[in-house]
């Protein structure tokens, strides 16, 4: 095998969050943990080569932006998303996180609505709350096997033109990856209502077999004028720790708009290493990556073969990509309360509460699983000897 998914290598002493977290700051020793959106993979090796190049030389001022980076993503982007992008569309921004900060801030007033499709990546609350902006929700529906959109209940959140919807799509932590039918009902949603979309696509790069990421922006050329969409290299290679981004519009008011926001920030100058790492993985990366998705694909199967066999009063909701996805626990006799806190202090496993997304993953965990399959096997071991302790109200 050229890459090895499998190795296991120890983080400790890289002042990993994900590893430091439940260990050391909520001290349980030796917990798993299979929370944070980080891979336990090392990154593909032409990015480590590129990133061992540049360190070798020593001096690490201040970095302009090199035209190859954009270069990288237009290739990218182009080739794996067949959307044709141009430079001047295109701005690096430190991380998707700051960005939406940036768009809310660029793009709303004070005490402005923002919608959401909640559950939801809970930085999206985060961004607008801290910036004096109101959450509207427009709650997914779940149907007991995936989440839908309610596009229904969206017209009625949208309650003047000019309004901002963050969209996460392909969807955490839900798993989703809309459909071409899904987005186009929303395009014309968003195209009549004038709608200002911020697309959160970082995930776009990790979809399973079966399914395809469509670009918002791509769809139709009116709503490329009212669509500011985000991409990362940061989930796909795991190189979050090195906070390099990009937003992309092809409306320049929009564009100008963000860059304006984010100069009022203070960000200026972006991350050296970041900067080359964003363009190796998008100039050398597919390799690895056509690699590493049925790696994650196998890990779906053993989650869903796991806890269809071995964990009775959980049910997996299968991701159609991302390495994330919900196990639904409400047939435990947990409250989702107490829910994170009895897999982390029983079984050793620290997952992600579902009640940060919002209120309807409550009874809800997300498992986080980008790691080598022994590691994955072991989380599931440990789930299954304390559930097999716990009453469940199923069986
Ligand atoms: C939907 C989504 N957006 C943004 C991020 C984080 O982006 P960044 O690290 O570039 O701020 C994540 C991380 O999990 C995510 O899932």
């Amino acid at each position: 095998m050229k890459y090895d998914f499998d190795k296991v290598v120890d983080r400790c002493g890289t002042e990993s969050l994900k590893w430091i977290y439940p260990r050391q700051v909520l001290k349980v020793d030796n917990a798993l943990p299979m929370w944070v959106a980080d891979m336990d993979f090392e990154s593909p090796p032409a990015v480590v080569e590129a990133l061992r190049r540049r360190v070798d030389h020593g001096i690490f001022g201040y970095p302009l932006v090199p035209p190859a980076f954009y270069e990288a993503a237009i290739g990218w982007l182009g080739r794996r998303h067949g959307w044709p992008v141009r430079k001047d569309w295109m701005a690096m921004t430190p991380g998707i996180v700051p960005a939406l900060n940036y768009c809310v801030r660029a793009f709303t007033g004070p005490g402005d609505p923002v919608i959401i499709q909640t559950p939801v990546y809970h930085p999206f609350y985060y961004a607008i709350e801290n910036n004096g902006r109101r959450v509207v929700r427009n709650p997914l529906r779940f149907d007991g096997r995936r989440y839908i959109m309610d596009l229904e209940d969206l017209r009625t959140r949208i309650d003047a033109p000019g309004r901002m919807l963050i969209l996460c799509s392909p969807h955490n932590p839900s798993g989703r990856v809309w459909t071409r039918e899904e987005l186009e009902a929303l395009e014309r949603i968003a195209v009549e209502r004038d709608l200002l979309v911020v697309a959160d696509e970082i995930h776009h790069d990790l979809v399973y077999r079966g399914h395809r990421h469509h670009v918002f922006a791509s769809l139709a050329p009116e709503l490329a004028q009212q669509t500011i969409t985000c991409i990362a290299p940061s989930k796909t290679f795991n190189v979050a720790g090195l906070t390099t981004a990009a937003v992309i519009a092809s409306n320049p008011d929009l564009l100008k708009k963000f860059e304006d926001e984010e100069e009022r920030s203070g960000f200026d100058l972006g991350n050296a290493l970041g900067i080359v790492a964003f363009e190796a993985a998008y100039a050398h990366g597919e390799d690895w990556l056509e690699a590493l998705l049925p790696y994650l694909e196998g890990n779906v199967d053993l989650i869903e073969t796991f806890v269809a066999e071995r964990l009775p009063g959980i049910r997996f909701v299968r991701p159609e990509g991302t390495y994330l996805a919900l196990l639904d626990c409400r047939g435990l006799a947990i409250e989702p309360a107490k829910l994170n806190e009895y897999f982390l202090n029983r079984c050793r496993v620290y997952f992600t509460d579902g009640r940060i997304f919002g209120e309807e993953a409550a009874g809800f965990v997300r498992i986080n699983f980008g790691c080598p399959r022994s590691v994955l096997r072991e989380a599931l071991e440990r789930v299954e000897r304390a559930v097999k302790e716990a009453p469940c109200r199923e069986c």
